[in-house]
């Protein structure tokens, strides 16, 4: 079975047709997906997606692009989907230094990671990060504020030296398409170097979409093709990297 860990099917692009693209998901034998929440109206579609189909779960939380209305009155807000039985992680959160370069932007950023970081403390559930252009500042903060279930670097994009520094901090790392582009080496050495027992697959669809489809929307169904390049890194059978992939989860995400 595969698992896409990090979708966006509440985006706009794929939250009419999420019927279909949940069906050919599982025809491609994803049968687990995580539908990861950028802020609080994106959250609450992505918990109505997860009571919607089986096999469906949901992460709540704030992205650090989307923090105009973000408010402790929110963060409650997202503590209070968390009570849902579908919503299994605080995500996504973090840093991005990418978009914003402005010193105040990165500050409010910060502060917002540590609070959700403490959320997630408080209510026992692991966390999905975005740190883009971000790595050293996204290391500080989780030393010094650890997630207690775990975390994951989705969609890593740090160098091979920094994914050295956080395997110390027992993370997972999520790899999406860009592992199957021609000119991102990088991904690729880090997925060679990460444990087997660290490395999660996802999509982060409709975004970063994989080979042969860039141009396209990206879907679930496309795990596949993600996973078969990370067996081939590995020198691993794609069952035995899916198998892997399916261990970590449930480690990570209890599911
Ligand atoms: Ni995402």
């Amino acid at each position: 079975m595969f698992i896409d860990t990090h979708c966006h099917i509440n985006d706009e692009r794929l939250y009419e047709n999420r019927a279909e693209i949940i069906r050919a998901a599982r025809e491609k034998g994803v049968c687990k997906m995580i539908v990861i929440g950028w802020d609080l109206a994106s959250s609450r579609i992505a918990v109505e997606i997860a009571n919607e189909f089986d096999g469906v779960y949901a992460a709540v939380g704030f992205h650090p692009e989307n923090l105009d209305e973000i408010s402790d009155e929110s963060l409650v807000e997202i503590e209070t989907l968390c009570s849902n039985k579908n919503v299994i992680a605080i995500g996504e959160i973090g840093l991005d230094y990418h978009w914003f370069k402005e010193q105040d932007h990165r500050n409010k950023q910060k502060e917002w990671f540590i609070k959700q970081i403490k959320l997630a403390n408080k209510l026992n559930l692991p966390v999905s990060i975005h740190a883009r252009e971000a790595s050293e500042d996204t290391f500080t903060i989780l030393k010094e504020h650890p997630v207690i279930k775990g975390c994951v670097l989705h969609c890593y994009s740090g160098s091979l030296e920094m994914a050295k520094r956080f395997s110390e901090l027992n993370v997972y790392f999520g790899f999406d398409g860009p592992i199957t582009f021609k000119n991102a080496q990088n991904p690729r050495n880090c997925v060679s170097y990460i444990p087997n027992n660290r490395l999660l697959s996802e999509t982060d669809c409709p975004y970063m979409t994989p080979v042969p489809y860039r141009g396209k929307d990206n879907k679930p169904e496309y795990i596949p093709l993600i996973v078969a390049k990370m067996a081939e890194l590995k020198g691993l059978s794609i069952e035995m990297m899916e198998k892997q992939i399916e261990e970590n989860c449930l480690k990570l995400y209890g599911i």
